[in-house]
């Protein structure tokens, strides 16, 4: 595996790529990385002749209450994993931003509710920090998680928006054994709220098996009940979304409402 640190050097490297005739296929994060990342890398595996990988944690996708500076950075231990999956290059940039920048992308619809509600500003920074990727990275097809529904929401509308050439495809959220969504965030969790948050799933999982009319009130009460700070619990498309505190720490998760999506047994009874 290569290490890439300089902008125009990645794009160098994709474009002689491109020249001989060799699909890339990337995966965006922000380290960390996790099990839930490494299905992620497997599926670009399989998906492009070459894989690209990026860590950039994105300044401009945090608010000014969240705290960019303490966001983890094991760069080895990241880099070490890459490797054993046999990852091509492993594009790692310290800055994509020119100190004068003034040039945003925003989507201006699907990113306004939910997560883009609490955290203003969140998904410009997202959607301008993909674009750069995607113009550095040239990739043909790029992978993300299904657990982030709403990023995945945004980025597919700008893609189609602004014609980008790059096939999304999106991967499904891995669970712990308990059916705790995998996330970077889990590492923040203290012994108990650990302990308390595998119930985010199974009361999604249990509310989406409800009648439409009460799913979200009563997903909403019921998280309220077990200690869970509710920030938002929605239907998007097929979806149940919900974002709910656990002291500081904020978890994502959400389940398909359409019988033939939804989870596995396995996981079903985990959430039991
Ligand atoms: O999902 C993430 O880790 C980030 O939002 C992304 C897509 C890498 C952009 O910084």
């Amino acid at each position: 595996m290569k290490t890439i640190s300089s902008p125009s050097a990645m794009q160098r490297w994709a474009l002689t790529q491109k020249k001989a005739g060799r699909s890339i296929a990337f995966v965006p994060t922000m380290g960390a990385l996790h099990e839930g990342h490494l299905s992620l890398v497997r599926r670009a595996r399989a998906l492009g002749d070459l894989v690209v990988v990026s860590i950039y944690v994105n300044p401009t996708q945090f608010d000014p209450k969240e705290d960019f500076s303490k966001y983890p950075r094991p760069i080895q231990r990241d880099a070490s994993l890459l490797r054993r999956e046999g990852v091509e290059i492993l594009f790692h940039p310290a800055n994509l931003y020119e100190p004068d920048a003034s040039t945003w992308v925003k989507e201006t619809d699907l990113s306004t509710g939910r997560c883009g509600g609490t955290r203003p500003g969140h998904f410009k920074g997202v959607t301008t920090v993909v674009t750069k990727l995607f113009n550095l990275v040239l990739p043909d097809v790029a992978v993300f998680g299904q657990k982030d529904a709403q990023q995945c929401e945004v980025i597919t509308r700008m893609v189609r928006d602004l014609c980008l050439p790059v096939r999304l495809v999106i991967a499904p959220t891995l669970r712990e054994r308990d059916g705790l969504a995998m996330s970077s965030r889990n590492a923040y969790l203290t012994p108990e709220e650990r302990a308390m948050a595998p119930a985010l799933f199974k009361i999604l999982s249990a509310a989406a098996a409800r009648p439409a009319t009460s799913r979200t009130v009563w997903a909403r009460e019921s998280l309220a009940q077990v200690g869970f700070r509710v920030d938002y619990v929605e239907e998007c498309g097929s979806r149940l979304c919900a974002a709910a505190f656990l002291g500081k720490t904020r978890l994502l998760d959400n389940v398909s409402i359409s019988p033939e999506t939804r989870p596995s047994k396995k996981l079903r009874r985990a959430a039991r």
